[in-house]
């Protein structure tokens, strides 16, 4: 812990200055806050308003008694800087720290480069990214920097005790500190501060120039005042900005003028597609960054964790809607892409894995409207249509996004890099980087096959003939939409059925897919024909509600339109075969996929040996099983099913160690679990907290036991429940679990 700052010298009372002084000084954080400024009326304000201990008119009467210690924030405009370093410079011993506040680190640097000969070890640049249209010390405000950031850019001749000091001022301010080189910090600001506050008052010069201004600003509402708040700040201080970034200032001005340009030819043009594309982008860029500011997190960590308290005891009921399913609806926006004309998809499930897609092709430069209420609208762009995104494709929890994309971008014309979350990086990789690399691929990726991806462009795939080693069902859409891009023929050989979304889709977009038995295949070269996808519910979400109403007494619950394709329906099968009461209700066909509407009322279960061949076609869905499993009479041994171990989570373990701290008799194995049942009446579980080791299925596993256990559970890290199943705390009250969402 650096030591408490003596004497705090702060240089200019403006709404920086003066509310760095009184946070300092409300917050204890130095023996005496001295205030100095050109303006006697700011000094008396100062005084009264009890921003600082003293002040002083000239900076000379105090600069030469300052010693170790000590530290003088220059908190002038950007331009006043060199005349108040200059007067510093043969005063201050080099035991006084010294820092600035400005907006533009190069210019500040250079100054006091120049004034001292070289950088000296106590000057630490830095800048409060907080302020207001405000200015002053009429404006000031202690809590002006709690949770803003301040950036701070050492040089390699700053004092690292120097930097320590000014470090824990800001820290004890309430702000969050980041270091970043110089150029950098004026190229972002330049960027994200500068320009915005320049094209605020050239907007609002350009409509008050106008002759009829008077009528203009009348009408001026929202959008006008919006774009335009920043217009009404210190014109000084602005001035002081733009001149001393102007290079990076100019940089980005020119790229925007660019793009300006190129909107009003599409507005001449009638280029709507041109428009739309930007509009679309940008809105969804703007939306992101509102919900990253916001913690609310799309495709970014939260702030606040998630735990859910399951109350015990309840029963379910009623007739459900299920989101639409996860991989049905990742391969429609892949699809859809690279189709030519425009496909409509309604019953998207807007979970933030097949968001992760969504963005991925959007910043493919792919023009996709919505989501709204599950409807999305995306303007194909033919097979060899995308763009090379501007960074890394970020591609959070979702495997399927990861490997499935590794297949199409393998043969685009441009260099890509995918990366993840945690939890993705740690999946393995290889096993899509090899068949693809056979296809004549370049894919590197970090020790072990784990993500990022980095997927060389320009290269010219050729078809393979594939057997995959294990039941996969992303390895074999990975390499069949490879097979899209490769010379000849490509076929996939699976070991047993894995699900078959991908060839069904492509049939349904008018590509030719050949299947026979275990083997499918396509030549490459030909296009995708727009469709309309009608994306049923989730047959791996509405399993949650399925084993709900098996385990718990008294149930009767209907879920509707869930997809029912015979690859995924091992969850109905097993539970069948353990007893339980399962209808299939108003079975039908739509966009290739069948779907029926599944009445489940309870009955009682009994312990199975799972055949192995429903493993691939259950896949997603044995965390859930294991819950039903630990409430049927007897024995239920699970094998075959290692796969579990590479999911989100390692399964096995993870739901051996909750069922085991709820007091059920389970032994992992190194492809399944062995479960001893409960009774058939009563609990099952006990109470107690367990944790979903951030894996959305193992969550809700545990959010079901609820229902036959003693006492609460609590249930630990349930953020990722929103990469599958948004809405699933409310959609399960509704059906009579009873479960709250706890922040942390
Ligand atoms: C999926 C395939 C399965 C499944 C995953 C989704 C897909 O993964 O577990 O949730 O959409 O293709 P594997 O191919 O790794 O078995």
């Amino acid at each position: 812990m650096p030591q408490k700052i003596n004497r705090l010298v702060v240089i200019g009372l403006g709404l920086i200055g003066s509310s760095l002084a009184k946070a300092a000084r409300d917050r204890d954080l130095c023996n005496e806050v001295i205030g100095s400024s050109r303006s006697p009326e700011t000094l008396i304000k100062a005084m009264s308003g009890g921003v600082v201990d003293r002040v002083v008119d000239q900076i000379e009467d105090i600069a030469s008694e300052l010693g170790e210690g000590d530290m003088v924030v220059i908190g002038v405009p950007t331009l006043t800087v060199p005349t108040i370093v200059r007067q510093l410079q043969p005063l201050l011993a080099d035991t006084v720290t010294i820092t600035d506040v400005a907006s533009v680190k190069g210019s500040v640097v250079d100054t006091v480069a120049g004034i001292y000969g070289k950088i000296p070890s106590q000057f630490v640049p830095g800048h409060p990214i907080a302020g207001s249209e405000k200015s002053g010390v009429d404006a000031v405000n202690p809590t002006l920097f709690d949770d803003h950031r301040v950036i701070l850019t050492p040089l390699p001749e700053t004092g690292a005790a120097h930097l320590a000091k000014v470090q824990s001022l800001w820290q004890g301010v309430g702000a969050v500190v980041t270091d970043m080189s110089v150029t950098d910090h004026d190229e972002i600001l330049a960027a994200t501060s500068h320009l915005p506050h320049l094209l605020a008052y050239a907007l609002v010069d350009t409509l008050s120039n106008m002759r009829e201004n008077q009528e203009i600003f009348r009408y001026a509402a929202g959008g006008f005042r919006d774009f335009t708040r920043i217009a009404a700040s210190d014109p000084l201080m602005w001035h002081d900005i733009i001149i001393a970034n102007d290079k990076a200032v100019l940089s980005v001005l020119d790229q925007l003028t660019d793009h300006i340009q190129s909107l009003k030819q599409a507005i001449v043009a009638s280029d709507s597609e041109k428009l739309l594309g930007v509009f679309t982008r940008a809105s969804e860029a703007r939306n992101h960054f509102t919900k990253m500011l916001e913690n609310k997190a799309y495709l970014e960590p939260m702030k606040q964790t998630i735990d859910y308290r399951v109350t015990p005891g309840g029963k379910v009921s009623g007739e459900i809607r299920i989101p639409g399913d996860k991989s049905i609806s990742h391969r429609s926006i892949m699809l859809g892409s690279l189709a030519q004309g425009v496909t409509e998809v309604t019953g998207f499930l807007e979970g933030e894995d097949s968001l992760a897609t969504l963005q991925a092709f959007r910043d493919m430069g792919v023009v996709i409207e919505g989501p709204i209420d599950g409807r999305v609208v995306i303007h194909g762009v033919g097979i060899n249509g995308l763009k090379a995104p501007a960074g890394p494709l970020y591609l959070g929890n979702s495997g399927t996004s990861m490997r499935l994309l590794s297949g199409l971008l393998a043969a685009q014309s441009f260099d890509v890099e995918l990366t993840g979350d945690a939890s993705l990086s740690k999946r393995p990789m290889e096993r899509v980087a090899e068949p693809l690399r056979k296809m004549g691929a370049v894919i590197e990726t970090e020790e072990g096959g784990r993500p990022p991806l980095r997927i060389k462009g320009g290269r010219q795939l050729r078809g393979i003939d594939y057997t995959l080693p294990m039941a996969s069902a992303q390895v074999k859409s990975c390499v069949l939409l490879a097979g899209l891009y490769a010379d000849g023929k490509t076929s996939t050989t699976e070991p047993a059925p894995t699900r078959d979304h991908t060839e069904r889709m492509l049939s349904g977009f008018g590509y030719q897919v050949d299947r026979q038995g275990a083997m499918a295949a396509l030549i490459g070269g030909a296009e995708l024909a727009a469709t309309t996808i009608d994306v049923p519910a989730d047959i791996s979400s509405a399993t949650f509600y399925m084993v709900a109403a098996a385990i718990a007494p008294g149930s009767d619950i209907t879920l509707l339109h869930v997809g029912i394709n015979p690859t995924r329906i091992g969850v109905i099968n097993i539970l069948q075969m353990m007893g339980a009461d399962i209808q299939l209700l108003n079975q039908a066909e739509v966009g290739g996929e069948p779907v029926a509407d599944i009445r489940i009322r309870y009955a009682p279960l009994h312990g199975i040996n799972i055949p192995e061949d429903q493993v691939p076609l259950a896949i997603d869905e044995f965390p859930a099983l294991f819950v039903a499993a630990a409430c049927a009479e007897g024995q239920t041994v699970l094998t075959g099913a290692e796969e579990l171990r590479v999911k989100e989570s390692d399964r096995i373990q993870a739901m051996a160690y909750g069922l085991q701290t709820l007091g059920v008799d389970v032994e992992p194995t190194p492809d399944g679990i062995v479960i001893q049942g409960g009774a058939v009446q009563g609990n099952i579980f006990g109470g107690g907290t367990v944790d979903s080791e951030d894996d959305h299925r193992i969550a809700m596993s545990f959010a079901i036991a609820g229902l036959r256990a003693k006492d609460s559970i609590v249930i630990k890290n349930c953020n990722n429940v929103a990469t599958s199943f948004p809405g699933f705390v409310a959609l399960a009250n509704q059906a009579g679990l009873k479960i709250v969402e706890e922040k942390r």
